[in-house]
């Protein structure tokens, strides 16, 4: 786009920007991010109406970003660090303060959009002289369009104050999205509730008389609603919840997620900058005096990136314009979907400078940007992805125990009151230089609002900033938050479900299973004809893509048993013939989901097909477990499920994804992991006897959970047993029992239920269970109970574990090796398979008939 198209839409910060680039750009060489246009390569994102439609992104979610970054991470030609990619991250995909113009069409040769948002300075100060570097080797094509698109939008801040039309329904229902409100804090400044149009309007006018500012000389208006416009300024009407973009959602509050790849990006490259060093560089000199001060103080990339730089636009794009010089800091927002969210709105029409979701972004990146090189000298190829994973979840990151859950007890620790003041004061006036205000400010002035915004936010953290705590978020079912899901899941959807009454039901259930190139695999099938939607993935992204409304609106609808259960048997034994080439001795749970429609019957006749047929597969597949979730009668399955008390659920769309999938959940984490005899493969016949091993990795906080069944050692065998060793100094406690599928310690030993038939014991120099003879006495196989093993690690542990493996999800698991020996292949498969026969016949010749 030519400057002139950009000044028509009329965007005055524009004019200084060019003039910045003039000078510097020797410095950003094929930065293209921080041109004040739409750079060529996110053109893809806006010039298709494609891409504004939400739906059309990927859910904004931390798990999202993780799951994109893993992909990156695992391009076989990728082979960079951490830095190097939070680097090409940012400088590839972030561009702030993008905005759509006003009242101008889309139309070929003009994108609608420019960075006229008063974000965009801060950025391009960030990207040109504070944070290094560029993404010339980032691996483009390992990303989707998609992929790369949601990436932009999930990193890039942003505001949209237009009003959309569907305020009255939306914004009034924020409050019901919102798990908690805390009252604000009464020294702090405005909000708690909407204020009218005129209101906000007359306020600002009032204010800016007030400071004897005359209106025509600027448009402050522009400036803090963030966008500029060309009609009159009575048509800037702002929406009564305004977008907030750059935003994703994370179990423990919405977060910038700029701000936090940045603060990655500095902490693996701190650098303390002059101020008199990057004001010499800034194009502008304001005519002031600097204070003396400026001769001593270094601008610290760590700060500026995260607290100090939002700060820094609080204290010149808003605190000029307030009456008393009070800084406002926050803005509390919400989803209106928290399984697949992308729209976040804010609950105010005013001071956004510095909103929640930043401050929470920018002091998490400034946490993790102060820990970062310590925690990088204990565990050297710590990933990116590895790292997030670690922080949002309630392991804490290594052994410190930092975690985004207690940011706010950090806080004080990383974000002292005397360096954020100087941080953003010295910001402040680099920022000043490079931003068109509405007001001309004294070097003083500058920092007595920034001064003034800090202290707002030292306020606003411990008393209003409204976080989840560790202790709330973990409560829930303890059993099921020890286990880390490792599972593969075949999924049957019926299509007669409306895709947009199903969608979230299931991906509720699916962003719970640790679907992720180390743990769990999901594959996507349609209930009708067992045709495949979204094929077996490590990566959620891929069914988000592979699976919308009009995707699924090919497949045909319905629910056929005989179809389902000949598919999943097919999907199965390939993939135990798989294990058998590769040897591999299991590890993942077997788990086919059917979620059959409402209004589903299995017919009588399809009926004593399947339970002839279930019993092939229970046999032949003996750890696949099937569990059904739909509406209506739920018993009307009982006879398709081993455990029907167990294995069925009642899908009920009129309650939330959380309470209807939540058990669901539960049930499927708690199935145990497989250890099973590779050799056996599909047709249960070993032709060799000997030795398989497994790796395998446990969270110190948690309990492993595996099941052998009798088929690997029913018949009498020598020196047949499991084994399991310990390859990272850890004693780890092992439990058994043949009767209790979840044998921990504290229930082997609890004086009331404890039960007798577990036996726990420490792995000394090595654990070794046999099963020589583990079904003396049973005539069948049915009848021999399996093998129950649990592995967790002992309350008090004395080494630091660091694994380096590639499989492990987080570099604190502790790695321990399975060893099978000398298991055999037993199947009742020969005895059903005369009958089976016939049934099969008898079916064959009703589909002929019918
Ligand atoms: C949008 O941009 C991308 C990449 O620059 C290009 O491949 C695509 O054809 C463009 N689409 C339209 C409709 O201009
Ligand atoms: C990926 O795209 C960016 C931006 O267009 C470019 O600078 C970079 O060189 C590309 N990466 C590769 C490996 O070509
Ligand atoms: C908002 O709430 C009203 C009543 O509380 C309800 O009728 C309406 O459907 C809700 N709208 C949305 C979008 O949830
Ligand atoms: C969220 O709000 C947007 C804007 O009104 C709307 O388009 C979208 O359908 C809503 N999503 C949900 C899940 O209600
Ligand atoms: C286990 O979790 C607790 C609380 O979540 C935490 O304080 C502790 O540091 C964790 N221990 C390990 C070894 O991760
Ligand atoms: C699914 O992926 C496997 C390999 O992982 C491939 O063999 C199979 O053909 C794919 N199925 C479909 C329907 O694409
Ligand atoms: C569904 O996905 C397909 C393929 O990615 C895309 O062409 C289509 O526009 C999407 N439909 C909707 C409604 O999102
Ligand atoms: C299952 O495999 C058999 C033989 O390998 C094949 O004939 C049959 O069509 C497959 N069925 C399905 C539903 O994939
Ligand atoms: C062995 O094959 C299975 C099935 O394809 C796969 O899930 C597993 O990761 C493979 N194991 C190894 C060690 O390659
Ligand atoms: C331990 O026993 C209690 C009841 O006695 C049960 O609720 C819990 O699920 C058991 N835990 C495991 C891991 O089996």
């Amino acid at each position: 786009m030519s400057p002139t198209n950009v000044m028509r839409m009329g965007a005055p910060l524009l004019l200084l920007c060019l003039s910045f680039l003039c000078c510097s750009i020797g410095d950003t060489y094929a930065q293209e991010n921080i041109m004040p246009q739409i750079p060529p390569s996110l053109e893809e994102c806006y010039n298709t109406s494609y891409f504004m439609n939400r739906q059309n992104r990927l859910p904004a979610t931390i798990e999202t970003l993780i799951s994109l970054i893993e992909k990156v991470e695992n391009t076989p030609t990728y082979s960079y660090d951490m830095r190097t990619l939070s680097v090409a991250l940012l400088q590839r995909f972030r561009q702030d303060g993008i905005q759509r113009a006003y009242n101008v069409a889309e139309s070929p040769g003009v994108i609608p959009y420019s960075p006229t948002g008063f974000q965009f300075p801060k950025f391009r100060i960030l990207l040109s002289r504070l944070i290094p570097g560029n993404a010339f080797t980032f691996p483009n094509s390992t990303l989707t369009r998609e992929e790369r698109c949601s990436l932009h939008f999930m990193i890039s801040s942003s505001l949209d104050l237009r009003t959309r039309g569907d305020e009255s329904s939306v914004c009034n229902n924020l409050s019901q999205y919102r798990a908690q409100r805390l009252r604000r804090s009464p020294n702090v400044e405005r909000k708690g509730g909407f204020v009218g149009d005129v209101e906000v309007l007359e306020s600002f006018k009032a204010k800016a008389q007030k400071r004897g500012l005359k209106k025509g000389a600027y448009n402050a208006l522009d400036y803090d609603f963030g966008w500029t416009s060309t009609g009159t300024t009575t048509s800037t009407t702002i929406s009564q919840c305004p977008v907030e973009n750059g935003v994703i959602w994370t179990p423990w509050g919405t977060v910038a997620a700029g701000a936090l790849l940045a603060g990655v990006a500095t902490g693996l490259q701190q650098q303390t900058v002059q101020l008199r060093t990057l004001l010499a560089l800034s194009s502008r000199s304001n005519g002031y005096t600097n204070l003396p001060q400026t001769a001593t103080v270094g601008v610290d990339n760590r700060w500026a990136a995260t607290l100090a730089g939002d700060l820094a636009e609080v204290a010149l794009v808003q605190v000029p314009f307030t009456s008393t010089e009070t800084a406002s800091v926050g803005a509390n927002g919400a989803w209106n979907s928290t399984v697949m969210p992308e729209w976040y709105f804010l609950s105010q029409r005013q001071n956004f400078e510095m909103t929640d979701a930043e401050i929470r972004g920018g002091l998490d990146g400034l946490i993790i940007a102060q820990n970062i090189v310590s925690w990088r000298t204990q565990s050297s190829n710590m990933k990116l992805s590895q790292l997030l994973r670690m922080y949002y979840s309630t392991n804490g990151v290594l052994n410190s125990g930092i975690m985004a859950c207690n940011r706010k007890a950090n806080f004080a620790t990383y974000a002292p009151s005397d360096q954020m003041i100087v941080q953003t004061s010295a910001f402040s006036q680099v920022l000043d230089r490079e931003m068109q205000l509405g007001v001309t400010l004294s070097a003083a002035n500058i920092a007595t609002f920034s001064s003034s915004a800090a202290a707002a936010l030292q306020s606003y953290v411990p008393n209003s900033l409204n976080d989840v705590t560790c202790t709330v978020s973990s409560s829930a079912n303890s059993v099921t938050n020890m286990i880390t899901p490792m599972t593969n899941i075949y999924v049957f959807l019926d299509t007669t479900w409306q895709y947009n009454t199903i969608v979230d039901y299931l991906v509720y259930i699916l962003q719970r299973l640790n679907i992720n190139p180390y743990a769990s695999s999901v594959t996507l099938l349609a209930a009708n004809d067992g045709s495949v939607i979204v094929n077996t993935t490590n990566y959620l992204p891929d069914i988000y893509q592979g699976w919308n409304v009009t995707l699924q609106a090919q497949y045909t609808a319905g629910f056929n048993l005989p179809n389902v259960l000949q598919t999943i048997q097919n999907l199965t034994q390939a993939y135990m013939t798989a294990e058998q080439s590769n040897s591999s001795v299991g590890g993942r749970s077997l788990i086919a989901l059917m979620m059959p429609y409402s209004t589903v019957q299995v017919s009588s006749s399809d009926s004593s097909y399947a339970t002839t047929q279930l019993q092939y597969i229970y046999e032949q597949v003996p750890d696949l477990h099937f569990i059904y979730y739909s509406s209506g009668q739920i018993s009307r399955f009982a006879t398709f499920v081993r455990d029907p008390s167990q294995d069925l659920f009642t899908l009920n769309t009129g309650s939330t994804p959380s309470v209807s999938s939540g058990p669901v959940v539960s049930r499927i984490v708690q199935i145990p992991r497989r250890i099973i005899n590779p050799r056996c493969g599909s047709n249960w016949i070993t032709p060799s006897w000997g030795t398989d091993q497994l790796a395998q990795y446990l969270n110190l906080n948690g309990t492993n959970f595996y099941r052998m069944v009798p088929n690997y050692f029913y018949g009498a065998g020598s020196n047949r047993n499991v084994a399991i060793q310990s390859t990272s100094g850890i004693q780890f406690i092992i439990c058994t029992s043949r009767t209790v599928p979840l044998p921990t310690q504290s229930n082997a030993t609890s004086a009331s239920g404890g039960s007798t038939d577990i036996t726990c014991a420490a792995i000394g120099n090595g654990f070794s269970y046999d099963l020589s003879n583990a079904c003396n006495g049973y005539s069948y196989i049915s009848q021999c109970p399996p093998l129950y093993i649990s592995v967790q690690a002992p309350t008090s542990i004395q080494t630091t574990v660091s694994c380096s493996d590639n499989a492990c999800q987080t570099p604190n698991q502790a790695r321990y090796v399975i060893s099978v020996t000398n298991l055999g292949c037993y199947s009742g498969v020969a005895g059903l398979f005369a009958s089976f026969v016939t049934i099969v016949l008898a079916y064959v010749l009703r589909e002929a008939l019918q």
